[in-house]
C-alpha cells in the first residue's frame, strides 16, 4: 500500500481527496498498488464528510510519518506551502502540488532537493490546470529545442475578455459577472493584473528554456485599462484582444517573456480560445506548431492533473521523472522590450491631420483609422525591436495620450 497525505482541503484538495477516495480500484490497477489517503492536513474542521476521520491539523505528524511516501500540496501561496514543501523532500517523501506561485519562486531550489534525495517534484496542476503540458512539453516534444512559448494562461481574465469583445460588456461589468460566476475570486489582483499568468509563463520557460526565469523578470501588464473602445479598434483591424504570456528564445541563448494584453490575429488559433478556457502554443524546431487545449482552472480538472501526478509517483517511487530545471548562474532574460514585436498605437491629438502626415513621414505607407470625432487615431507598426518602435513613437507631435498594445499575426 502507498500512503498519501494530501495538504489543504480547499477547491483543489477537495477534488484530489474525493478523486483519489471515490475511484480505488481505478488507481489501484493503474499503480499496481493500493493508495491510501491516509492524512488530510487543514486547519478548518470538516465533520460530515465521509472521510472526516482522516484530517489533522498537525503538519509534523506528515513529515514523522515514514510510512508517507507521496505529500500533495494544495495549500497555495508561498510561506507554509514552501516550509511543509521543502521539509516534506528533505525527509525523503515525493511531493505533487498545484501551486503555480511556489513552483514559479521556488522550483529550481525544490527541483535540487529532490534530485539530491532521489524524490519526485510534480507540478502538472500548476499550469494549465487539467491540460497536460508540462510533461509532453519535457517527454513528447524532447527531440525538439523549443524556441517559443505563447499561451493565455488564465481563465478569470479570457472568460473577462470573451464578454467585452462578444456581449460588449465592459472590464467591471465582465470583472463582476465573472465574480458572480465563481471564476474570480473576491480579491481579482492576481488574475487582473496577470500576476497569475506572469508565474505560469514562468514555469513554461523554466521548463521550456532550462533555467528558471523568476516572475520579477517578466515584464507583466494586466488587463485592467482595456477598454472597449479598444476591443473595437481591434475588432476593426482584424484582431481580438487576449492577455497573452509569451517568452522566446534569442539567438544568443538568453530569453525573453511577458504578459501583456495583445492584440491576436483572427488567423491566429489562440483567437479562438474564449471563456474559462486556456491554451499553450510551444514551437519546436523540428515540430513546428502545437497547441494544448482545455480548461485551464477549477476543482476537478485542477485535481485530475494533481491525481495524474501522485499516480505517476506511485508509479515511479524509485525513479526519477526528468521536469528540471537550474538556477542560471549567469544573467539568462532579457529586457522583453528588446525583442522584436508588432504593436498596436492608439493616439489622442489635438490634430489628427497633422499627426497621419507625421505618421506617414516616420513609419512609411502604413494604413490607420483616423477617428475625428473622438480626435483619436489608431494603426499597427511592422514588426520591430520594441524600444525602437517606441523611440519612433516619441517623434510624433500633437500627442495627448497614447497607449500601446502588443500584436501576434
Ligand atoms: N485564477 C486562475 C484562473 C485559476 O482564472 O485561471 C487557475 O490558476
Amino acid at each position: 500500500m502507498i500512503n498519501v497525505a494530501i495538504m489543504g482541503h480547499g477547491v483543489v484538495g477537495s477534488g484530489v481527496a474525493e478523486i483519489l477516495i471515490n475511484h480505488p480500484k481505478r488507481i489501484a490497477d493503474k499503480v499496481k498498488d493500493e493508495v491510501n489517503v491516509k492524512y488530510i492536513l487543514d486547519l478548518r474542521d470538516f465533520d460530515n464528510l465521509p472521510y472526516s476521520h482522516k484530517f489533522i491539523k498537525d503538519f509534523n505528524v506528515i513529515l514523522n510519518d515514514p510510512d508517507i511516501q507521496i505529500v500533495v500540496e494544495v495549500m497555495g501561496g508561498c510561506t507554509f506551502a514552501y516550509d511543509y514543501v521543502k521539509a516534506c523532500l528533505l525527509a525523503g517523501k515525493s511531493v505533487c502540488t498545484s501551486n503555480k506561485e511556489l513552483v514559479a519562486v521556488k522550483g529550481a531550489e525544490l527541483i535540487k532537493i529532490a534530485n539530491d534525495k532521489n524524490v519526485n517534484f510534480l507540478f502538472e496542476a500548476s499550469v494549465g490546470g487539467g491540460i497536460p503540458v508540462l510533461r509532453p512539453m519535457v517527454q513528447c516534444l524532447t527531440a525538439n529545442e523549443i524556441t517559443e512559448i505563447t499561451g493565455i494562461l488564465n481563465g478569470t481574465t479570457n472568460y473577462i475578455l470573451t464578454k467585452m469583445i462578444n456581449d460588449n460588456q465592459s472590464f467591471s461589468e465582465a470583472l463582476a459577472n465573472a465574480q458572480a460566476l465563481g471564476y474570480a475570486e473576491k480579491d481579482p489582483t492576481a488574475d487582473v493584473e496577470g500576476f497569475d499568468a506572469c508565474r505560469k509563463i514562468c514555469i513554461l520557460a523554466s521548463l521550456g528554456f532550462g533555467k528558471h526565469v523568476y516572475p520579477e523578470q517578466v515584464a507583466t501588464k494586466g488587463i485592467t485599462d482595456v477598454t472597449l473602445e479598444d476591443v473595437e479598434y481591434a475588432s476593426r483591424l482584424g484582431y481580438v484582444i487576449k492577455l497573452i504570456g509569451k517568452a522566446r528564445k534569442l539567438d544568443n541563448g538568453n530569453v525573453t517573456a511577458s504578459v501583456s494584453p495583445t492584440l491576436v490575429s483572427r488567423s491566429n488559433m489562440l483567437s479562438g480560445v474564449s471563456d474559462v478556457f486556456n491554451a499553450i502554443m510551444i514551437r519546436g524546431d523540428e515540430v513546428g506548431d502545437v497547441m494544448f487545449y482545455g480548461r485551464g482552472a477549477g476543482k476537478f480538472p485542477t485535481a485530475s492533473a494533481v491525481v495524474g501526478d501522485v499516480i505517476d509517483c506511485a508509479k515511479h517511487l524509485k525513479a526519477r521523472k526528468y521536469l528540471f530545471w537550474e538556477d542560471p548562474s549567469e544573467p539568462f532574460v532579457t529586457d522583453s522590450s528588446k525583442d522584436i514585436t508588432k504593436l498596436y498605437v492608439r493616439v489622442k491629438t489635438n490634430n489628427t491631420k497633422a499627426l497621419c502626415e507625421k505618421l506617414v513621414e516616420i513609419f512609411g505607407n502604413i494604413s490607420y483609422i483616423k477617428n475625428d470625432a473622438e480626435n483619436e487615431v489608431v494603426f499597427l507598426t511592422e514588426n520591430d525591436i520594441e524600444q525602437v518602435l517606441l523611440c519612433k513613437l516619441e517623434a510624433l507631435h500633437g500627442i495627448e495620450s497614447i497607449r500601446t498594445l502588443h500584436v501576434i499575426d
